[in-house]
């Protein structure tokens, strides 16, 4: 397919680069860049057949067949509005909105004009992500019962970020929607989210919004989300994903320190990798950066539900629903109070309810837990079914020579 790439900044670059990559059959035909210099940078860097300072004419270009937008977040609403316009599927960056009001405005527009919406949330299609995912849905850890993801680095690296009315906030919106998003995968994403309490600050840098913020999402199934989102860490970026299940635990690194070690004397001025803040020591680089961070399996996924008529595993509903959730988030940091989570459009699941299973350990008793001592003796910990009375008993450990 060809594309109309709005934007030639960080991100365009790092799209560009995995789609242009490996031969794949999808590439960028146009860009638009509202600076023609960049523009045509961007074209030679890439070696595109056209490129443009005309947002509507890149869009409209008869070539093109999809739009992926690239731009600030406070120019993603304009972009799908073009691209409804002229009837163009489109695949939008992270964060959709910046309140669900955008979003749902955004998720409209494609859904009344009949297009594909595509949110590009790629740290849902990284390869440990993906097959964590698969290892859940197939019941390795049993029930998902809290996850925690974490996403933070030295902060942005344009002027726009940091400006809250046209990125929408700070590190909650800018990190924290890729966590909520990987909680909602981990939990499933037809459960249902309630509330959510927050706390959030602004620590170190002199901006109107918040550099650093905590929280935890609460879902119908009973399960918690946590996110941990910061721009005020130091020493590269920090991705991290947990989940405990009644039955097992998931642990994922995405980024640092992945198993990939390297010393310099500081010599060359070679980049490490992204929001790396040094060049010289011990350094962590990453292998395949754009795969790591998930792009590849997020442009297979998105292409293939194009031509194939179908959903993405991440779309323009799934990016509404993770900005009611921040909306939520902001709501709380002020109130510092649980807050619920307005979804006008919900279509996952109404009836999951809060499960507390009891494992029964014979007619009597219910089963809290079982171990073994360190002098090999077992040890049951029991509750009476009718008192509630919890009782201990110890088997002695069978000696081996009987
Ligand atoms: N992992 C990810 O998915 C990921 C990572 C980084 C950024 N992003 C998202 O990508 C989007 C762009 O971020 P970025 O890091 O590429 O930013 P950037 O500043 O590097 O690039 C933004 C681009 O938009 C252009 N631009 C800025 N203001 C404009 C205006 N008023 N009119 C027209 N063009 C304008 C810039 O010239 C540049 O080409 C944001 O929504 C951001 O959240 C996603």
């Amino acid at each position: 397919m060809k594309i109309a790439m709005l934007g030639s900044g960080f991100i365009a670059r790092f799209y560009a680069e995995s789609l242009h990559a490996q031969r794949r059959k999808d590439f960028v035909y146009t860009v638009y860049s509202r600076n023609i210099d960049n523009a045509k940078r961007f074209a030679a860097d890439y070696k595109l057949q056209h490129c443009t300072d005309d947002m509507e004419e890149a869009i409209s270009h008869p070539e093109v067949e999809v739009v992926l937008i690239s731009l600030p977040n406070h120019l993603h609403e304009i972009a799908v509005e073009a691209c409804a316009k002229y009837k163009k599927h489109v695949l939008c960056t992270k964060p959709l909105g910046r309140t669900a009001a955008e979003a749902k405005r955004m998720l409209q527009l494609v859904e009344d004009a009949g297009i594909f919406g595509g949110y590009m949330e790629d740290l849902c299609y990284t390869p440990k992500f993906l097959k964590s995912v698969a290892s859940i849905r197939q019941g390795s850890i049993g029930r998902v019962l809290w996850t925690k993801s974490r996403e933070t680095h030295p902060g942005p690296h344009s002027d726009w970020f940091w400006d809250k009315e046209k990125s929408g906030g700070g590190a909650i919106i800018d990190l924290g929607c890729h966590c909520v998003e990987i909680s909602r995968n981990f939990i499933g994403k037809s459960v249902k989210p309630l509330e959510v309490m927050c706390w959030a600050d602004t620590q170190v840098h002199p901006i109107e919004a918040e550099d650093h913020a905590i929280g935890l999402v609460k879902y119908a199934s009973g399960a918690i989300g946590q996110f941990e989102v910061s721009w005020t860490f130091r020493g590269g970026m920090d991705l991290r994903d947990e989940v405990m299940g009644s039955e097992g635990t998931i642990w994922i690194n995405n980024f640092l320190r992945t198993g990939f070690e390297m010393f310099s004397t500081g010599k060359g001025t070679g980049y490490v990798a992204e929001k790396t803040e040094v060049n010289s020591g011990w350094l962590f680089p990453v292998g395949d950066e754009s795969h790591e961070l998930g792009y590849p399996n997020m442009f297979t996924d998105m292409f293939d539900a194009i031509e194939t008529n179908r959903q993405p595993l991440e779309s323009f509903y799934d990016g509404y629903v993770v900005n009611a959730i921040l909306d939520a988030a902001f709501i709380s940091a002020k109130s510092k109070k649980w807050e619920p989570i307005q979804l006008d459009i919900w279509r996952g699941d109404e009836t999951t309810t809060a499960q507390h299973e009891s494992i029964s350990y014979d007619n009597d008793y219910f089963l809290i837990k079982e171990e073994i001592l360190p002098n090999g003796d077992q040890k049951l910990i029991l509750k009476n079914k009718l008192t509630g009375e919890v009782i201990q008993k110890v088997s002695e450990k069978i000696s081996e020579t009987n």
